[in-house]
């Protein structure tokens, strides 16, 4: 089998996994490690008998890598991958894709007029419970999509007033999905939000927003909520669409696909099923999938994020927090070119 040879910048906290499924995926030969940091980079290369190569310049100068993972700190993300796309490398970036709508415009551009590969981590595409809801949705035509999830107060270091930390960061992998699931472009938010319930750090800590998808009398509605203060309350995802329903309970799902029950008949027979998945590596299928897409112009990125759909997350997120803000809702098609 041909193998692409990846290099990995980052090796902190998340740079970890994206290490381990690098070495698990069969179509990718691992050739380096990048790390400032000696004490991130060194332990890397030992256990996989590569070189540790402290700055960027020096990967791209000495080493021989068809691609580029990236997995610095997200205000690193612009500088870290403009210079990957310069030195001509496919890459697979995390998310959010940059600190700003206009850099990851630059970015989106700069991958597209080389023709390079590029991917972000929105590895819950690959999970075999959203991979089923996704062929669902593509079976019933969603008309509404709810993700629903709570959790506890988060780590000290996501509680930033940035518009991505925060509650933000939790619900980021939702904010791709509803596109995601939907099929659809999303074109118009309202949120309400708020920041500083139950901490000081000026982060946003609950959201509710309501989406609209497409065009036309049938478009959909998604609607996240999500806050801090929900430790031990259900998860949920409930799809309603024109032609069937599906409802998503941690690894199960239920599911029919057929017409909605005219009136005074009963509800509809559902089916039950697990999903848990023989892989439970979704960013080893994530790097899979971007490796064969590198090697074969032929293989279809999808179902993994591009570039262009990380900058559309970014939008939606960004677009969001200033409905939050403002108390307007947000038209993205004239959002996207005021927003920096
Ligand atoms: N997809 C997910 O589910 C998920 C989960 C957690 C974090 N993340 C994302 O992963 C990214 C990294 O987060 P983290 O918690 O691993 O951060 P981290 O601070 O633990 O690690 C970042 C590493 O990058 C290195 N680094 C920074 N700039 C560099 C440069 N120019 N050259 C070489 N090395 C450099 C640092 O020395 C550090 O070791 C963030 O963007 C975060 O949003 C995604």
């Amino acid at each position: 089998m041909d193998k692409l040879k990846v290099a990995m910048v980052g090796a902190g906290g998340r740079g970890m996994s994206h290490i381990r499924s690098i070495a698990a995926a069969p179509n990718i030969e691992f050739v380096a490690i990048c790390d400032l940091l000696e004490e991130a980079g060194r332990p890397v290369a030992e256990e996989y008998d590569i070189p540790w190569v402290e700055t960027i310049d020096q990967l791209l100068s000495d080493y021989d890598a068809d691609g580029v993972g990236i997995c610095v700190q997200t205000p690193h993300h612009y500088e870290t991958a403009m210079q990957v796309i310069e030195g001509g490398k496919h890459l697979l970036t995390e998310k959010p894709m940059a600190s700003s709508i206009a850099q990851a415009r630059e970015m989106m551009e700069a991958v597209e007029e080389r023709g390079l590969v590029a991917a972000i981590s929105y590895q819950l595409r690959f999970g075999p419970v959203y991979l089923k809801m996704k062929e669902l949705c593509e079976q019933i035509e969603p008309i509404q999509i709810i993700f629903a999830r709570q959790r506890s107060m988060m780590a000290d270091k996501y509680l930033s007033p940035a518009p991505f930390d925060g509650i933000m960061d939790f619900i980021s992998h939702d904010i791709d999905m509803v596109p995601f699931l939907a099929g659809r472009e999303p074109k118009k938010v309202f949120a309400t939000m708020g920041r500083d319930v139950w901490s000081q750090a000026g982060a946003i800590e609950y959201i509710g927003a309501q989406i609209e998808l497409g065009e036309g009398p049938h478009r959909t509605v998604g609607v996240i909520s999500s806050s801090q203060g929900g430790g031990g309350v259900p998860q949920r995802l409930d799809v309603v669409g024109r032609h069937g329903i599906a409802v998503a309970t941690g690894s199960e799902i239920r599911f029919a696909t057929g017409p909605n029950p005219p009136k005074g008949e009963p509800g509809r027979d559902t089916w039950t099923a697990n999903y848990l998945g023989e892989s439970r590596d979704f960013t080893a299928d994530l790097y899979k999938r971007w490796a064969a897409a590198c090697l074969d112009p032929e293989t279809d990125l999808a179902p993994a994020a591009s570039y262009r759909d990380g900058y559309n997350a970014l939008l939606l997120s960004l677009a969001m927090v200033e409905s939050g803000e403002s108390g307007e809702a947000i038209d993205l098609a004239e959002f996207a070119p005021s927003v920096e």
